[in-house]
């Protein structure tokens, strides 16, 4: 049988692999049995489950070199978990906490419950993340917001969340689609205006553009001031 090495990459359960091709490769040790048409690795008796980050643009930002603020118990709000494949990532590192998913589509919802149902530690929420008070007495205080909805008033959206929600110092990661926002305005000038709206409220912490993954993309990091 071929030897997989796995080594930690500093946040909880995520580790990377040589894969056959020689390329290197992330997986995050799976807190439930993968689906049957998911690409996993066996390691001894646990399972692994690659993750993509052509598919994923929270993988990419590992793989850019972000520093992100997910911990083993970490509380999360996850807004714009469309059918969970990202999510479901998410629910494995927060292996000793929770995930609360909004998610709009009633159609993405179905496969988005499908994940949900084996994982204790994630809570789907079909739900508007631009209006959040419909959703207040089912989400508590979290550690960290991340928010991938794809829509105009991005900012307004992280920052009504945040107020509800963000405990103080807690980080938001945002993804901003830059053609969601403003087809006729350049990416950089579309996500240079995001940041400014957040500034009253969060010290932005770190901007990377998820090329080559992910085009017309950047994701903000950024520590909420309450
Ligand atoms: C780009 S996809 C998210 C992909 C997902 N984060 C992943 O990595 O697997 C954007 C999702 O946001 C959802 N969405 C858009 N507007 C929303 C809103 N106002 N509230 C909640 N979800 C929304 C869409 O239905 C879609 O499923």
């Amino acid at each position: 049988m071929e030897k997989i090495e796995l080594k930690e990459t500093g946040l909880n359960n995520v580790f990377t692999f040589i894969a056959r091709d020689g390329s290197k490769r992330l997986a995050t040790k799976s807190l439930v049995r993968g689906k049957p048409d998911e690409k996993t690795l066996k390691v001894w008796n646990d399972e692994y489950r690659i993750w993509d980050p052509y598919h994923s643009k929270l993988a990419a930002l590992l793989v850019k070199g972000a520093s992100i603020p997910l911990k083993k118990d970490s509380t999360v709000l996850y807004l714009g978990a469309a059918n969970g494949t990202t999510v479901s990532h998410v629910s494995d590192i927060v292996s000793e906490g929770t995930v609360f998913a909004v998610e709009l589509s009633p159609r993405a919802m179905k496969d988005l419950i499908r994940v949900s149902a084996p994982r204790k530690n994630l809570v789907p929420i079909l739900a508007d993340a631009s209006h959040p008070v419909t959703y207040k007495n089912m989400v508590t205080e979290v550690d960290i917001i991340y928010q991938d909805v794809a829509q105009r008033e991005q900012a307004e959206i992280a920052t009504m969340n945040a107020g509800l929600f963000l405990k103080k110092s807690g980080f938001l990661i945002l993804i901003i689609k830059s053609r969601s926002i403003d087809s006729t305005k350049k990416a950089h000038d579309v996500i240079h205006d995001e940041i400014k709206r957040l500034e009253d409220f969060f010290k932005i912490k770190e901007k990377i553009d998820l090329e080559p993954f992910h085009s017309d993309h950047a994701a903000v990091i950024a520590e909420y001031r309450k």
